[in-house]
């Protein structure tokens, strides 16, 4: 598979730090929130990845990571023009994908769990598009997941006002080559931005939509108090540091 990081966007939630520069540039604990999807990516043998960024920025990226040799990668580099949604920028990645597989994962987010079990597993074995599903105490903010008995999706609502369940779906997404087919028939959303939420209930019609269940922990550094806490997090696990 081929992996693509979805790192545009405004960064509007994040202001006064993404003045002079991306959200997915700021720290967590030694190193820029946008290495750890890198390495996730690779570490699960995933090495051509496309970063999608926005225009502001795209020289600090390069700066930052090169062709990608310093993180194992080989990175190439598209730019979104305007922050008009996540399916908008996943868009630009249908020539690089060059009809293989795609692993995607949002530039701000953080996992703890490799994702190695669950490339091999796609890869091998299924079509379609996968999600990948973690509980969190503040649901309402995230695409939230509705599961039958069996444990099959049944529905994803962007963002509910009350949310049905504390199910939700994580920036990590596997397509095959249909996803590209679904962005062009996109309508933008309310917030008028092309929505992943609508891509993946799409797939979730066709009964094309997979989903994983994550164990470990997973932080959307896209504001303020989880970027904060994924810093207390990998500096207590991965730096021995204590309260
Ligand atoms: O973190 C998981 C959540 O991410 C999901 O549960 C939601 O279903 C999904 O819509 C998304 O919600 P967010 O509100 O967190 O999305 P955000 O606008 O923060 O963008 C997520 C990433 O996508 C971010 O790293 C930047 C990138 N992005 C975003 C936009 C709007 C782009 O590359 N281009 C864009 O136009």
């Amino acid at each position: 598979m081929k992996g693509v990081i979805l790192a545009g966007g405004t960064g509007s939630r994040m202001q006064p730090l993404t003045f002079v520069t991306n959200k997915h540039l700021l720290p967590v604990f030694n190193k820029p929130v946008i290495y750890y999807p890198i390495e996730r990516l690779v570490e699960a043998g995933v090495k051509d990845i496309l970063i999608v960024t926005s225009t502001e920025y795209t020289h600090h990226f390069h700066k930052l990571l090169g062709d990608g040799s310093v993180l194992g990668a080989r990175i190439s580099y598209a730019v979104q023009p305007a922050a008009s949604g996540i399916a908008d920028a996943l868009r630009l990645a249908e020539v690089f994908a060059d009809g293989e597989k795609i692993a995607v994962i949002l530039g701000d987010n953080v996992f703890e769990d490799s994702i190695a079990k669950f490339v091999k597993d796609f890869d091998k074995k299924r079509k379609g598009a996968a999600i990948f599903i973690k509980e969190h105490s503040d649901a309402k903010f995230y695409g939230v997941v509705e599961l039958d008995k069996k444990g099959k999706v049944i529905d994803i609502i962007e963002k509910p006002e009350k949310p049905k369940t504390n199910l939700c779906a994580t920036g990590i997404y596997f397509y095959d080559a249909d996803v590209f087919k679904f962005i062009k028939k996109l309508k933008p959303s309310q917030r008028n931005e092309y929505e992943i939420t609508d891509v993946n209930k799409a797939y979730l019609k066709k009964g094309m939509l997979h989903s994983y269940q994550l164990t470990g922990e997973w932080f959307d550094c896209g504001n303020f108090y989880w970027l904060l806490r994924a810093n207390l997090f990998i500096a207590r696990k991965h730096h021995g540091f204590k309260d």
